[in-house]
């Protein structure tokens, strides 16, 4: 299977042949914790490195080796690493990185439970954790120091849609001596790809876009060979344990075959609630990088395929309203996570991001009346619909 051939052509093909696998069209499930050795000799062999060849499933297996190497393909990464969670790829990735004395530079806003692990998780371990506003490169340089080992960030944001420029940040974190790590969960590689831009490392909840059905917890990292066996071999296999179960790996092949098409119509539909809700009589602000209002409409341009299916909002009546809204809806779920066929609503401040304190989310600009929204693959008028009945009530109490 050729490089050249298109995403979606990778996305479905990469890495497999079925007439090598008794014509089977689907990959086999390789439900098995061990592997034997012809030999005790082989197996000695196998250990030392000095023979191809499975040992063990917390080490590698042969589903989630094909499930690796189509990820990192269309990252356009060398290789790719199936771990248990979002949460688990960049735990391991960052707990093999870095060591005591060492300094991490994040954005200024991270997913909740990111944030959790920095500042509850690294820090206990001697590790500093400093926040630098990365919309601005510029910050950067003048941020770093001598101890500053690894860049970490989320473009888009999670929950208020900044971007970060991959190649600029990338530059200048290479020039100081420090490597790059993004979280690509919000784009997927079908709208950015971060290592093609200058980045080292890439992290993702794969229980988002990749998965794409909300039927399992999965995460994925991908980079240069050599740092993908390093984080393997200490991050994965010693020091977290989070092994991708081979049962989720299957899912997310089957997910990745319709990645284009469903980030194509998460898209388009996303980009019709976004103007909807802008022009929404009781809609204060709308984050969305495919609105020419947004910020940083231009780096979208430039660093996006297309601007996603991430929105975050505020009411003018504040949390209250929002509160009010949610509550209101019939289809779209109150639900965490995002990437899933369903449309799905939070809060971030009650419930992703209140791993934060009230005067850390103020800082780290997350505001108490943010809403967060992950416009699914309905028809759009019944999500329109459906935000439309729920708003009407705002409406009602503010012309009264
Ligand atoms: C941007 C981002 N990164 C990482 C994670 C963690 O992923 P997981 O829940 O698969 O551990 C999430 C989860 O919501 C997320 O939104």
């Amino acid at each position: 299977m050729s490089q050249s051939q298109g995403f979606a052509t990778r996305a479905i093909h990469l890495g497999y042949d079925p007439l090598r696998h008794e014509g089977a069209l689907t990959p086999p499930l390789h439900l098995t914790s061990t592997f034997a050795f012809e030999t005790a000799e082989a197996g000695g062999e196998t250990f030392a490195g000095d023979r191809a060849g499975y040992i063990y499933s917390r080490i590698s297996n042969p589903t989630l080796d094909l499930l690796e190497r189509r990820v990192a393909a269309l990252e356009g990464a060398e290789a790719g690493l199936a771990l248990a969670s979002g949460m688990g790829a960049i735990t391991s990735v960052l707990w093999t990185l870095l060591s005591p004395g060492d300094e991490v530079i994040v954005d200024k806003t991270l997913y909740g439970c990111t944030f959790a692990f920095m500042h509850h998780g690294l820090t206990k371990f001697g590790i500093t954790v400093t926040h630098v506003d990365l919309t601005d490169p510029a910050n950067l340089s003048a941020a770093m120091t001598e101890r500053t080992r690894v860049v970490y960030f989320e473009t888009p944001a999670n929950p208020n849609m900044r971007l970060v420029d991959i190649a600029a940040v990338s530059a200048i974190a290479h020039s100081g001596g420090a490597q790059v790590v993004v979280d690509n969960t919000y784009a997927t590689p079908y709208l950015t790809r971060p290592i093609t831009l200058g980045a080292d490392l890439v992290v993702h909840s794969a229980t988002k876009y990749l998965g794409g059905h909300g039927d399992l917890v999965a995460g994925v990292a991908v980079g240069r060979a050599e740092a993908i066996t390093e984080i393997r071999l200490v991050g994965m296999k010693d020091m977290t344990g989070a092994v991708m179960a081979p049962f989720n790996a299957m899912l997310i092949l089957r997910g990745l075959k319709t990645l284009a098409l469903r980030m194509e119509r998460h898209c388009a539909s996303a980009q019709v609630v976004a103007e909807w809700l802008e022009n929404h009589p009781e809609v204060a602000t709308v984050h969305y990088p495919g609105l020419k209002s947004f910020d940083q409409h231009d780096l979208a341009g430039r660093q996006m395929a297309k601007a996603g299916a991430m929105i975050a909002f505020e009411l003018k009546g504040g949390l209250e309203a929002g509160r009010r809204m949610m509550n209101g809806l019939r289809m779209i779920a109150r639900a965490v996570s995002l990437g899933d066929a369903e449309t799905l609503i939070q809060h971030p401040a009650s419930m992703t991001h209140s791993t934060y304190t009230r005067e850390e989310r103020a800082v780290h600009g997350i505001s108490d009346g943010l809403i967060r929204l992950s416009v699914g693959l309905e028809d759009v008028s019944d999500i329109l619909d459906d935000l439309d009945g729920a708003l009407a009530p705002a409406r009602v109490m503010r012309s009264a």
